[in-house]
């Protein structure tokens, strides 16, 4: 499907976190942060509740700017004060956030292709996409209704739909399996293996071991683990 192919480019390194460190209200969250993901990799991110995972993502996504240090993407250097940049790059990352954040009064079709809309992208062209998509994720008898009226496993599908329809090279999923039973997770895990053996980049947040462990036999993933305010390498791979 060429919506979800995505292009890999020789060594390049997807995102560098070079000693960062972030808090909220003078709170250290995270310290001396290092990490460099290549691309066409597949990381997941794990740590106890509130160790920052979220947060940690968010300045991927460039939604916080690190306190110290400093964060290239796709091999730029993100400049703190350059807004054109800033929405450049985070076209290239597609995002499944914890809460899903659909819109409710749209369809899920619509709601899945609203980065298209918001990019200013002619729907006329991509009418393909979503509906290749839409099926992709096994929604399309789902495509007309209203997210409320979704099950959590609909809309987390419907949340990576969403994420990857612009196809982004670097998609960040939070929690993708919290809210699912282990059976609709694996689903879930299933379609991220997918994103990146068509050779997107994909980083995942989760709590969840058994996932992980259940990832390992799918793809080749390296786990990452913030423990008191840093991260480090799991070396054991569970
Ligand atoms: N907007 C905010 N303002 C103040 N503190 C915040 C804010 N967002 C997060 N925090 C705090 O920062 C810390 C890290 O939060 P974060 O949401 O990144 O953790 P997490 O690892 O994603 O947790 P979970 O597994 O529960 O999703 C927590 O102590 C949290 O209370
Ligand atoms: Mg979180």
């Amino acid at each position: 499907m060429q919506v979800l192919t995505g292009v890999l480019n020789g060594n390049l390194t997807v995102i560098s976190l070079d000693r960062i460190s972030f808090g909220y209200d003078g709170r250290a969250t995270l310290e001396g942060v290092e990490v460099t993901i290549p691309a066409g990799s597949f990381h997941f991110l794990t740590g106890p509740s509130g160790a920052g995972k979220t947060t940690l993502l968010k300045l991927i996504h460039l939604e916080h700017r690190p306190h110290k240090g400093s964060i290239a993407l796709f091999g730029e250097n993100i400049a703190p004060s350059d807004a054109a940049q800033r929405t450049r790059l985070r076209r290239r990352i597609g995002v499944v956030f914890q809460d899903f954040r659909l819109i409710d009064h749209m369809s899920v079709a619509d709601n899945i292709a609203l980065p298209l809309r918001l990019q200013g992208k002619p729907m006329a062209t991509h009418r393909e996409d979503v509906t290749e998509l839409v099926e992709w994720v096994g929604l399309t008898e789902r495509a007309d209704a209203l997210p409320r009226t979704l099950s959590a496993g609909e809309k987390q599908r419907a949340a990576i739909a969403r994420a990857v329809i612009t196809s982004p090279e670097l998609i960040i999923a939070d929690e993708p399996t919290g809210n699912i039973d282990a059976e609709m997770g694996m689903r879930i895990l299933r379609l991220l293996v997918e994103l990146n053996r068509l050779g997107k980049t994909v980083l995942v947040a989760t709590h969840d071991l058994g996932l992980i462990r259940a990832a390992k036999s799918l793809v080749q993933a390296r786990t990452l683990r913030l423990s008191e305010r840093r991260l480090l390498l799991a070396a054991s791979e569970l």
